[in-house]
């Protein structure tokens, strides 16, 4: 039986004082029931692992290759290095700020599968996409190009994040992450036959501890890749509460 996974996203926040948000996830949750995970920027992933008990910490990008002249990157043998477990690609955030493609992200993931990561692959549509009537088909593309072979139940998890969620306070209806995680979820079996149920489906975007409940009892919800309220512990918890159910 797959665990549920409560994931924060620290994306460019967090400084040596904000370590202390995670021994205090640490010392208030055991791993019993939900995995957390706690993506903080890479500069704090080994500080973070000494403190951080039951508590997995993730990187939020890796470079396609193991090493070379790459300026300014991290490969995710690094990243496991540096005590990380997981690594979110294909972030909302980097397609737009990077131009990162499906090809690109499923050359990461698989450099993250190669280097022992769990691949956390975010897809997700655009406002614009999702008043088009859009919306699975997008997915279904990313989901098709982001994720690559090497992709197991075991070492990806898949985030919905629909990028006109992220940050804003909106969310979609139950109804409607309930329709494109039952597609996503699809699409896996698909792909990987009776494996395809233990991939966890996550949600993100503005999940927050008031509506947390109200996600998590949506079909194929397996968890929640969260942002601003994974940044304090007083926030995340709720979160995670609602998760253990
Ligand atoms: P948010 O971000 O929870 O702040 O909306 C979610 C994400 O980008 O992963």
């Amino acid at each position: 039986m797959k665990n549920r996974l409560a994931a924060g996203n620290w994306k460019m926040n967090g400084t040596r004082a904000d370590l202390a948000e995670i021994s205090a996830l640490a010392a208030a949750h055991d791993g019993a029931k939900v995995d957390i995970l706690i993506c903080p920027p890479a500069t704090l992933i080994t500080a973070a692992t000494e403190l951080s008990g039951d508590i997995a910490i993730g990187a939020q990008d890796c470079h396609p290759a193991a090493k070379g002249a790459h300026t300014g990157d991290l490969s995710g043998s690094m990243l496991a290095d540096a005590g990380a477990s997981a690594v979110i690609l294909g972030h909302s955030e980097r397609r737009a700020d990077h131009g990162e493609d499906d090809d690109l992200v499923a050359q990461k993931a698989a450099a993250a599968h190669e280097a022992g990561l769990t691949a956390i692959i975010c897809v997700g549509e655009s406002l614009a996409q999702r008043e088009a009537g859009e919306a699975l088909d997008v997915i279904a593309a990313q989901m098709a190009g982001s994720i690559p072979g090497t992709a197991t139940a075991t070492n990806t998890v898949i985030a919905y994040e629909p990028c006109w969620a992220i940050g804003t306070g909106l969310t979609p209806t139950g109804a409607q992450i309930g329709e494109v995680h039952g597609a996503m979820r699809a699409i896996l079996s698909d792909r990987m036959g009776r494996d395809s149920s233990d991939v966890r489906l996550l949600y993100g975007g503005s999940v927050k501890g008031k509506n947390a409940p109200e996600i998590f009892a949506i079909p194929d919800v397996d968890g929640a890749l969260v942002g601003g309220a994974s940044l304090k512990e007083a926030d995340f918890t709720p979160i995670i509460n609602a998760l253990k159910g």
